[in-house]
């Protein structure tokens, strides 16, 4: 048996962080599945999050995960710790903004974040910002259409940048020298982020330190995998239209994969 890990998003953002766990874990099967069905989760109630988010657990541990990666901040915000507490042996990763090296990393003393509504406003965001800004002042922007832009795969009409100078113009005014992007889906738009701000602002996000992460506990918490030297693959799900999910997901990606329909009993 090769190692299994199950990672879900609300839709494709989570393939930002499943490239990270590809490099950190190559011999494993990734099982992803997008809850295209129903995103974006950025506007609706924990509650709603909460039961998705314990179906898609549900699903990943009937095809064999032994670890699951929440790699949506909007449903680790929401949904983390009742799924801690309802599956209490399955190590669960959770992604949040990346508040802590953001402070370290800038000179201005400002930094923005860009992030889900529902990310904002949770009380996980308000206890994390507690925790470490110090004395940097924290500039947030709710960025409601920029999910969308990336589950259509529009990484860079005119429209993509229109939103992207809307929002990202109040944290520049602000004196922001470094940008947190705080939702899964956001570093597929890096390169028009960057486009529109310039090279001097840092952005940052949690993908890699999310894969160290998932890597630390996979090698303490489960138990030896006995297969060496396997090849890891990928397997890809979608609650949403399958041949939009196979087309976006093809192209973030960067190969033609198939996409399979989650079941109905989980969708
Ligand atoms: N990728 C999710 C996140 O990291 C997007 C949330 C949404 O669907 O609005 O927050």
């Amino acid at each position: 048996m090769s190692r299994t890990i199950g990672v879900f998003d609300s839709g494709v953002g989570g393939l930002s962080v499943l490239q990270y766990i590809r490099e950190a874990l190559p011999e494993a099967r990734l099982i992803y599945v997008a809850d295209s069905g129903h995103v974006p989760y950025g506007g609706r109630s924990a509650a709603f999050i909460e039961a998705r988010g314990m179906a898609l657990t549900r699903f990943l541990l009937s095809q064999g995960a032994e670890a699951i990666v929440i790699a949506c901040n909007t449903a680790t915000a929401a949904a983390a710790a009742p799924l801690r507490r309802q599956f209490s042996k399955i190590p669960f990763i959770g992604m949040e903004p990346a508040v802590k090296p953001a402070v370290a990393a800038t000179q201005s003393k400002v930094v923005g974040v860009l992030a889900t509504v529902g990310t904002l406003e949770s009380a996980r965001f308000a206890a994390l910002l507690e925790k470490y800004a110090g004395d940097v002042r924290i500039v947030t922007q709710g960025c409601p259409g920029l999910v969308d832009l990336v589950e259509r795969g529009d990484l860079r009409s005119i429209e993509a940048r229109r939103l992207v100078e809307r929002y990202t113009a109040p944290l520049l005014e602000a004196g922001a020298d470094t940008f947190i992007l705080g939702c899964t889906h956001y570093p597929f738009l890096a390169p028009l982020i960057r486009e529109v701000v310039g090279e001097q602002i840092a952005l940052i996000d949690t993908g890699a330190a999310v894969a160290r992460e998932l890597k630390r506990r996979v090698d303490t918490e489960l138990p030896p995998c006995m297969q060496m030297g396997v090849v890891g693959d990928e397997i890809f799900h979608s609650s949403g239209d399958i041949e939009r999910a196979t087309r976006i997901v093809s192209q973030l990606w960067g190969a033609d994969v198939t996409v399979q329909p989650l079941p109905q009993a989980y969708s």
